[in-house]
């Protein structure tokens, strides 16, 4: 018998976990407190996602709402093809303990069980597996873990990177497709947080669909994704990507006031010499910035992805195209455009990005002037 099924995605085309719309206001004592607003946030089966954001941006909030341990306010939360802001209470716990493993920053096992009847409980409680397999397989989990020498000891006699990767046992016992944990390496020193880490890693590899709310960018940076959340608000990630050195509040800014647009493949976005007001970031697909010359065929002197950005040249040159753009042949282009005064306003309060974005432009200058002499 395999320790984790291979994960069937009978979901059709839908994603793992999908939110729509999701609102949460938390009533206090002065009124309504908006912890989490208008979040959209899709995630594919075997992603391995991370969320970000300071100390009270809503990420515990937003976790919540997909383990179903509290409802949005409004909007829609589907984990695994079920609407879980529409399951009552009694369905909810079963339903959690299948299809969720939960990890928490503090462990949060029982104290007064073993080691290995703290693995064993979820099953129990679910009924997932005939109760005479129940205990053989909480000890390949611990195996998973090396932590199998200490199956019969106390939570509490084990160091806290052991419980936390006990706690991962734990939440593996009923093969749940998705996994997810807040801060699972908040309270442990850094070399116990990698050997955590290295574990989520191997349960990417594995086929399950991992979210880890976590403070350290570095382990952020190596998962596949990352979701910063501002003021209970998720940041574009793109925006995030093409421009690193904006402020979290700046970064929110700029996605509350860019438009999307969208290029059908092959499109001319704009052309070289004509007039300029606008900045892009690229979203989704690739474009090719083409470089006309006269007498000879266009050039395309580079493509650009998701997070790469185009229009800087012309913005601080004089306001003319300096090459032209085109949606690329085989990809639908979608964009993130922002206005020249906006992009003004940016970077009159980040004068990091004002530089990132003149050094950019200056090189993309000469190798635009290289690639036109080259043929
Ligand atoms: N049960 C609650 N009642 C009122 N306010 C809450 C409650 N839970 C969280 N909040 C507030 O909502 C905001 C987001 O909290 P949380 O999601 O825990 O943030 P994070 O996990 O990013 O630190 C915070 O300002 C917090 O004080
Ligand atoms: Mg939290």
């Amino acid at each position: 018998m395999s320790l984790f099924s291979k994960p069937k995605n009978d979901n059709g085309d839908h994603a793992m976990i999908h939110l729509r719309d999701v609102h949460k206001y938390y009533k206090t004592a002065i009124g309504d407190y908006h912890a989490l607003n208008s979040i959209d946030l899709e995630i594919e089966a075997g992603e391995f996602v991370s969320i970000i954001g300071k100390s009270g941006s809503g990420k515990s909030t937003l976790l919540n709402m997909i383990t179903g341990i509290d409802r949005p306010t409004s909007g829609e939360v589907f984990v695994n093809g079920t609407g879980v802001h529409t399951m009552g209470e009694n369905k909810m716990a079963r339903w959690r303990g299948k299809n969720l493993g939960i990890v928490f920053q503090f462990f949060q096992l029982l104290p007064t069980i073993s080691v290995i009847e703290n693995i064993m409980l979820p099953m129990d409680f679910c009924r997932t597996y005939p109760m005479r397999q129940r205990e053989k397989r909480a000890l390949e989990l611990l195996e998973m873990v090396e932590l199998a020498d200490h199956a019969y000891k106390l939570p509490t006699a084990l160091s806290g990177g052991q419980q936390q990767r006990i706690a991962i046992a734990r939440a593996l016992a009923n093969d749940p497709p998705v996994i997810i944990a807040d801060e699972p390496t908040g309270n442990l020193d850094s070399k116990t947080a990698e050997s955590v880490f290295a574990l989520f890693n191997d349960l990417v590899a594995k086929g399950k669909t991992i979210i880890i709310v976590t403070h350290d960018s570095g382990l952020a940076k190596r998962t596949h994704r990352t979701a910063l959340i501002a003021d209970g608000e998720i940041v574009n990630e793109y925006v995030a990507r093409a421009m690193p050195t904006l402020t979290q509040d700046q970064m929110l800014w700029a996605t509350r006031n860019a438009k999307e647009q969208t290029f059908e493949a092959g499109t001319m976005i704009f052309t070289e010499g004509s007039s300029a007001d606008t900045f892009y970031i690229v979203s989704r697909g690739t474009v090719d910035v083409v470089l006309p010359r006269p007498g000879q065929s266009d050039v395309i002197a580079l493509q650009l992805g998701p997070g790469k950005f185009f229009g800087e040249m012309a913005y601080f040159h004089d306001r003319r195209r300096r090459a032209s753009i085109r949606a690329s042949e085989h990809s639908t282009v979608e964009v993130l455009a922002l206005s020249y005064d906006q992009l003004t306003e940016l970077l009159d309060q980040s004068e990091v990005t004002r530089e990132a974005l003149q050094q950019i432009a200056a090189k993309n200058e000469l190798v635009n002037a290289q690639k036109r002499g080259t043929s």
